[in-house]
């Protein structure tokens, strides 16, 4: 499997201080940050939305290589949206939702199947990543991973391991099913799991073969963050 990437959701973080958050959590050794973009349709919450993104950017280094560190791993639950993020990570179930495209009101709207909308990501410069939902089988990501034209292939699976929506919720250890399957057939491939993510939890995801692993309450709940981080990281690699 390829390396552990561990990634603090800010969604736990003071959003009252937020620039400062973001840079301090970098120093405490994330790898990328994980933004969750609600827009109070796709889930029931409204988070941040695209100026929060490009002022909170500016306080951490863009990343030198492509999803290296610093990276701003978008969590897009929304019908569609332009944002300055590195990656641009958007639910299966919303890119197959056909409302979007009867009304389009953004560019995004209008790339209503996945693999048009990962097209137009990657032409946006940005890398793209598809989320499913609890509820959704895993094999509906096949037909994208499978290949065919490389610029419509994701570059990241997210498996959430909670329902979207809020932060500091119970990890659902039967989505681990999803992870194995997708582990064994592409060993190549970043597997994110997003929700409920702790030291309790990390060994069940990890043992799975997820190695990007998001984390909100677990990072900013912590009296030390760095070593949350150290440990999440420790149980990915082994
Ligand atoms: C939930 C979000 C998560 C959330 C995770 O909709 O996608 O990224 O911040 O928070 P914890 O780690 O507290 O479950
Ligand atoms: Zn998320």
């Amino acid at each position: 499997a390829p390396s552990a990437i561990i990634a603090p959701s800010i969604l736990s973080a003071d959003f009252g201080a937020l620039g400062k958050a973001c840079s301090d959590t970098i120093g405490h050794g994330a790898d990328w940050l994980h933004v969750d973009i609600m827009d109070g349709h796709f889930v029931p919450n409204i988070t941040f939305g695209a100026p929060v993104v490009t002022k909170i950017r500016s306080h951490v280094d863009r990343p030198k290589k492509a999803l290296g560190k610093g990276t701003f791993d978008c969590h897009m639950m929304i019908k569609f949206q332009k944002a300055g993020c590195d990656l641009y990570c958007f639910h299966y179930e919303a890119a197959m939702d056909s409302t979007a495209a009867e009304s389009p009101e953004t560019e995004t709207d209008k790339k209503t199947s996945p693999k048009e909308l990962i097209r137009y990501i990657h032409e946006q410069g940005m890398r793209a990543g598809v989320a499913i939902k609890p509820k959704t089988d895993v094999s509906v990501l096949y037909d994208l991973f499978d290949g065919g034209d490389k610029e419509e292939v994701p570059d990241m699976a997210l498996v959430m391991t909670v329902e979207p929506g809020f932060g500091g919720q119970k990890f659902m250890p039967d989505m681990m099913p999803k992870v194995q399957a997708l582990r064994k057939r592409y060993p190549d491939l970043n597997i994110e799991v997003d929700g409920g993510l702790s030291e309790k939890t990390i060994d069940t995801a990890a043992d799975a073969g997820a190695n990007v692993i998001v984390a909100g309450s677990a990072v900013f709940g912590a009296q030390d963050p760095s070593d949350v981080i150290r440990k999440l990281r420790e149980a990915v690699e082994g």
